[in-house]
């Protein structure tokens, strides 16, 4: 029997809305919102007012590109969280709304477990590699930093995970304090590719285990600016490839680092990466490195599955389907809730 589910996710500053039919995705619209840009950081209340705009139409414009009628859906899979409540707030209503309109079941999904699982995503006429069980996946994105063990599909453990700041805070709080704007990760990405990655040594942190730290990369860029402003104001300008391209090993080399550990330790060799700094060429270029070095079978997501988007959520309520794994209409959504 084929299984049609529809996706949403409203986790952040993203609506975005999927239709998935048997594994395979039949549309993913993503409606970004440029209204944070002015503000250096995405605005909770700016956030959830536009879900609200934005939430009708781009769920219609995914049922119209799919080439369904929303008759044919058969379950509604919706991001609970973790998230902004404002934004979690939009969609899980709307879900509700949906679903009960259509009389048909609601599906929960986790947005940690979504990111992990966009690996699983079929697109038509690309090649899908899959990662196979167990595998480690590095989930890097502007709120998390996690090494995660997944043994299936609704079994996945967190091994490690930053107790400060995510490594795409670290990305965007440095590019912030550049004037680079916001969001700063891919600026960065970009004018690191004519800057010299040895120009500055900034501190990496020596915390035991698999986890991570953020805040003293930070605090070290922060310094390292300060001091050599004083010395000559144009600083920021006349070296900005060299402060990208600094910064962005010494956020790779800190990631590789913990995740290399993790491999070594399980004897895993099967490694993702999922979350919006998974688009960083860096972090793809030193995961091919570890594949050739180390004989990793890595997995990298297609760049439209790397930000926030609804075809990993209708991905994550289509294998939830299968195992009857429905939500009942009065559940809240959870600003923060684990893997
Ligand atoms: O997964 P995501 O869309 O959602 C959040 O958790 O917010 O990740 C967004 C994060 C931002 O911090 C952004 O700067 C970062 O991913 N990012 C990048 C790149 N593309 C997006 N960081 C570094 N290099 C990139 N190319």
């Amino acid at each position: 029997m084929s299984i049609t589910v529809l996706g949403i996710e409203s986790s952040c500053d993203d609506t975005s809305a999927a239709v998935i039919r048997d594994g395979v995705m039949l549309s993913n619209v993503i409606a970004s919102q440029a209204v944070h840009e002015a503000f250096g950081g995405v605005v909770p209340e700016l956030a959830s007012r536009a879900h609200q705009q934005n939430i009708i139409p781009v769920v219609s414009e995914a049922i119209r590109r799919a080439g369904i009628d929303k008759t044919s859906i058969d379950a509604l899979a919706f991001t609970r969280g973790p998230g902004l409540m404002g934004s979690l707030l939009v969609g899980t209503s709307f879900a509700k709304g949906f679903a009960s309109a259509l009389d048909i079941p609601l599906i929960d999904v986790n947005h940690l477990q979504a990111h992990v699982m966009a690996h699983f995503i079929q697109v038509e006429g690309e090649e899908n590699r899959q990662p196979a069980f167990p595998f480690i996946c590095l989930l890097v994105s502007g709120g998390n930093s996690q090494i995660i063990r997944v043994d299936s599909y609704n079994h996945m453990e967190v091994l490690g995970q930053t107790i400060d700041d995510a490594a795409g805070e670290a990305f965007d709080k440095c590019a912030k304090v550049m004037g680079l704007g916001y969001p700063g990760g891919p600026v960065v990405d970009r004018l690191a590719k004519e800057g010299n990655p040895q120009a500055f040594h900034l501190s990496k942190p020596h915390i035991p285990g698999y986890d991570y730290s953020f805040s003293g990369l930070k605090t070290s860029f922060l310094y390292l600016l300060r001091d050599e402003l004083k010395k000559n104001p144009e600083f920021i300008e006349q070296r900005k490839n060299d402060l990208c391209a600094s910064l962005q090993t010494t956020i790779v080399e800190i990631l590789m680092d913990k995740l290399r550990s993790v491999v070594k330790d399980t004897g895993i060799r099967e490694v993702a990466v999922a979350g919006g700094v998974s688009a960083n060429s860096a972090v793809r270029a030193a995961f091919q490195d570890h594949a050739a070095r180390y004989g990793w079978n890595i997995y990298l997501p297609r760049f439209s599955f790397t930000t926030d988007n609804a075809a990993m959520v209708a991905i994550t309520g289509y294998y939830k389907y299968q195992d009857k794994d429905f939500c009942s209409i009065d559940l809240p959504p959870f600003a923060r809730v684990a893997l």
